[in-house]
């Protein structure tokens, strides 16, 4: 489908309105599951490497540090390609030129690094089947809530996210592109001890990129020097993330991501939740949560 065609069937106002569809009780662009049955039969190969996140918790973040430790630290090799040329996003498509995530992954010589925000009952079977590695990082929930109303309005292909109110109900009840972060987190939880997982957390990461680095380096049983390790946390830094148009999401047309809307690489702190939530809201929201969580031993830092 052409940007054209999506715009034509799409377009209220200022908004492109992609149309949603569910997946298997999961909410899914109408573009993700017209095409699941390619995305669950994905073949996966052993030496794959799969980034997994809900959305908004950190996952270019994740990617950008994961390329420069494949990379040894050069940076021009990390500025090869955007981030979404370098890591075929398994399960997404972006209007042409651009080839979708599928397509993209095909083509790519192994070893290959692939994203996903699918939830794991979703993910392709071939994943576990092959034992492939598998990242999966983790952020607070009323920072992805933020994070997801302000990328929900600058990104075309999702769905207009309301007011801030209606925003908040509707993550609440799960009713978001992906599904409920709630299950997401959990479910990925879940599984972490079973397979060949890393389960990081956004938190940690802005508090101690270092050791979480460290954490991702032995999991990728990678070394590298001191120098190295620290040219890796300068170049991923936010600051220096911004700065990079093969990391910051730049390089797409405004018909697509409008950063005049809400830049891509938005604030990158914990605890943004605070200048959005009214103290009405938040009392709410944790009571919301804890029912949503209770029997879990996940737990999250919505501020650092
Ligand atoms: P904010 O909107 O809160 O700023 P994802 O890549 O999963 O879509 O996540 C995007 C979020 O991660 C955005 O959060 C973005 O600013 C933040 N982010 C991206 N790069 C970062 C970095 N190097 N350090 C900290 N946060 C980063």
């Amino acid at each position: 489908m052409s940007l054209e065609e999506m715009k034509g069937l799409h377009l209220q106002g200022e908004y492109i309105k992609p149309e949603t569809k569910e997946v298997n009780g999961i909410l899914m662009t109408k573009i993700v599951s017209d095409k699941w049955d390619k995305i669950w039969n994905f073949q996966a190969k052993p030496d794959d490497l799969l980034i997994a996140t809900y959305v908004k918790s950190g996952t270019t973040w994740t990617q950008e540090i994961v390329d420069m430790i494949q990379n040894d630290g050069d940076v021009q090799k990390c500025q090869r390609a955007n981030t979404f040329e370098r890591h075929p996003f398994i399960e997404w498509t972006l209007p042409p030129p651009f080839s979708s995530g599928l397509d993209l992954a095909q083509k790519m010589p192994s070893p290959r690094t692939l994203k996903t925000h699918l939830p794991v009952q979703l993910v392709p079977p071939s994943f576990w089947k092959e034992n492939v590695k598998i990242i999966y990082v983790a952020r607070n929930a009323k920072d992805c809530l933020v994070s997801y109303y302000h990328f929900s309005k600058m990104l075309k292909m999702l769905p207009d996210p309301g007011t801030w109110e209606e925003y908040v109900e509707t993550f609440k009840a799960g009713k978001v592109v992906w599904g409920a972060w709630y299950d997401h987190v959990k479910g990925w939880w879940g599984v972490k001890d079973q397979h060949r997982i890393l389960y990081l957390f956004y938190e940690d990461m802005k508090e101690d990129p270092k050791r979480e680095i460290q954490k991702i380096l032995k999991f990728l049983e990678k070394d590298i020097t001191e120098e190295v390790l620290n040219k890796i946390i300068y170049h991923t830094s936010f600051d220096v993330m911004k700065q990079n148009p093969m990391a910051n999401y730049t390089t797409l047309p405004p018909s697509i991501m409008d950063h005049s809307i809400s830049p891509f690489m938005r604030k990158g702190m914990p605890g943004d939740w605070k200048n959005y939530f009214t103290v009405a809201q938040n009392e709410e929201f944790d009571k919301d949560y804890q029912k949503k969580m209770a029997g879990s031993t996940l737990t999250f830092r919505t501020e650092i």
